[in-house]
């Protein structure tokens, strides 16, 4: 077992990442060295309000961590729904928590997204390019990459794309029709999907996900480069098309009718595919899954 030297926090730990990202650091450092919370109650799960700055800091302090995986967010669709909120969750929740690790020489993982990328960047979005959101979830998420490379502690993101999993429900994104989408065809062999049937967007199985974090974590900071407030990574990118034939490999009386909403706008402002290969380069990041190993995967877990 890989102990580290003090503790380690997980806020918003059951939540999408955090329900595995535990489970996973758990396995590393052992039960007891990772503390988990979220703002909602669970068993193995203390309640923390990021935006409770007295709190966190408390807690960094009086547990001795040294460690902090940030999860607590509003993500985009929800965060449209109510800006000032998001705003404030995302980034007052993150002052809190650099504050608190500064007291205690904590390292950070705050994850940002590919919503960082506006409508200007090219459909294959480079690592460096202007960032131009147009959601204040997007926004919130160059904030998090600037104070992680000024904030003066060791602090590093990445860039995640859509994320598809079973063990917990996607929590109010863009990209929650990807995982929505393996429920319904299981449940009721029929999806209507919030987004058109040729959207095309970056996407990420969970288990690469967690791997990229924890590879991204246990690299010496002195290695990386200013990308290291927000990497790109790639996984796989699909039309929601391009899913739907492939849940039909498995299922074929699956149906899919394609009914957009708002969440069409945000997908539209975002790129298509991610070009990663400063990861590659600066700390050798390797995608496994592609579409029908996700889908292989996804249908046989939720099929148990
Ligand atoms: P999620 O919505 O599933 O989980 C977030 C958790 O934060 C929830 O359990 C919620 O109860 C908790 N939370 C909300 N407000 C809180 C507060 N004030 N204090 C403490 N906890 C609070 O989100 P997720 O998908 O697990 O995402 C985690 C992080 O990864 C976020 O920063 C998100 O922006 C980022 N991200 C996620 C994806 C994705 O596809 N899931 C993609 C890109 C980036
Ligand atoms: N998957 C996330 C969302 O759709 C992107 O950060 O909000």
């Amino acid at each position: 077992m890989d102990l580290p030297s003090g503790r380690v926090l997980v806020t918003g730990a059951l939540g999408q990442i955090g329900t595995e990202l535990v489970e996973a650091l758990r396995q590393k450092h052992g039960y007891d060295a990772v503390i988990a919370t979220d703002i909602r109650k669970a068993e193995g799960c203390q309640i923390l309000d990021v935006m409770d700055k007295n709190e966190v800091k408390k807690l960094v302090i009086g547990e001795q961590v040294t460690e902090i995986y940030h999860l607590a967010a509003l993500l985009s669709a929800t965060g449209e729904k109510n800006p000032k909120l998001c705003w404030d969750i995302n980034v007052t929740g993150l002052e809190n928590v650099i504050a608190a690790a500064k007291e205690n020489k904590a390292r950070i993982f705050s994850p940002s997204s590919i919503a960082v990328f506006g409508p200007d960047c090219p459909k294959i979005a480079p690592q460096k390019t202007p960032l131009n959101p147009t959601t204040v979830y997007g926004k919130t998420k160059v904030v998090g990459e600037q104070l992680a490379v000024n904030s003066g502690i060791d602090m590093r993101g990445l860039r995640y794309p859509g994320l598809i999993s079973y063990k917990a429900p996607a929590g109010g994104g863009t990209t929650d029709y990807a995982v929505e989408i393996f429920h319904s065809a299981l449940e009721n062999g029929h999806y209507e999907c919030f987004v058109r049937e040729d959207t095309k967007l970056p996407m990420m199985y969970m288990d690469d996900a967690i791997r990229a974090t924890i590879e991204l974590m246990s690299f010496p900071v002195e290695k990386l480069s200013e990308s290291r407030g927000g990497y790109n990574i790639s996984g796989c990118s699909f039309t929601a098309g391009e899913l739907v034939r492939s849940i039909q490999r498995h299922l074929p009386d699956f149906t899919c009718t394609f009914k957009p909403d708002i969440r069409q706008k945000y997908a539209d402002s975002w790129p298509e595919e991610i070009e990663d290969t400063t990861a590659v380069n600066e700390w050798g990041w390797n995608p496994k899954f592609n579409l029908d190993r996700i889908v292989d995967e996804m249908i046989a877990n939720l099929g148990k």
